[in-house]
């Protein structure tokens, strides 16, 4: 890391029902992720409201992530060895451990990324947690 800009974007205050500590579990994966893989420019964490849901995106100008890969970016122990990129710390458990959650909490993780511009990661969750986990 060397410049990163970050920003926070929350309109006013946000509370959902759910399980705190897991939720704040996949919340920090993701903007550890971006701040790992973001050597300059900015990292945006916003969230919104949407329909009976909240969602929580994590944007980054970073390394970004190759089409080929964006398959296995959810797999246990996947990790991205990308020519001439500075090798990062990690176990490659934390997309795989943050989608599990994600699912237990009824909601959803997707990825958008372009190779060498940057990654957008949005978590969704619902407004209302209602059984499972
Ligand atoms: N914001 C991001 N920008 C670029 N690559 C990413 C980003 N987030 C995840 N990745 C890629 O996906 C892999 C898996 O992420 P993760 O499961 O969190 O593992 P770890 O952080 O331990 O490497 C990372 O090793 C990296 O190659
Ligand atoms: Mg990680």
């Amino acid at each position: 890391m060397e410049d990163i800009r970050l920003s926070l974007e929350t309109p006013g205050r946000l509370s959902i029902r759910g399980d705190e500590w897991r939720t704040k579990q996949v919340i920090m994966n993701l903007v550890g992720n971006a701040v790992k893989f973001t050597d300059s420019g900015k990292v945006e964490i916003k969230a919104a409201r949407g329909d009976g849901v909240v969602e929580v995106s994590v944007r980054d100008t970073g390394i970004g992530i190759a089409r080929e890969d964006m398959k296995a970016l959810f797999n246990a122990f996947g990790r991205i060895r990308a020519k001439g990129m500075p090798i990062k710390e990690g176990t490659g458990l934390g997309l795989y451990l943050s989608q599990k959650i994600a699912d237990l909490l009824g909601g959803s993780i997707r990825a958008e990324s372009v190779l060498g511009k940057g990654s957008e990661f949005t978590f969704t969750l619902p407004l209302e947690y209602k059984g499972g986990a």
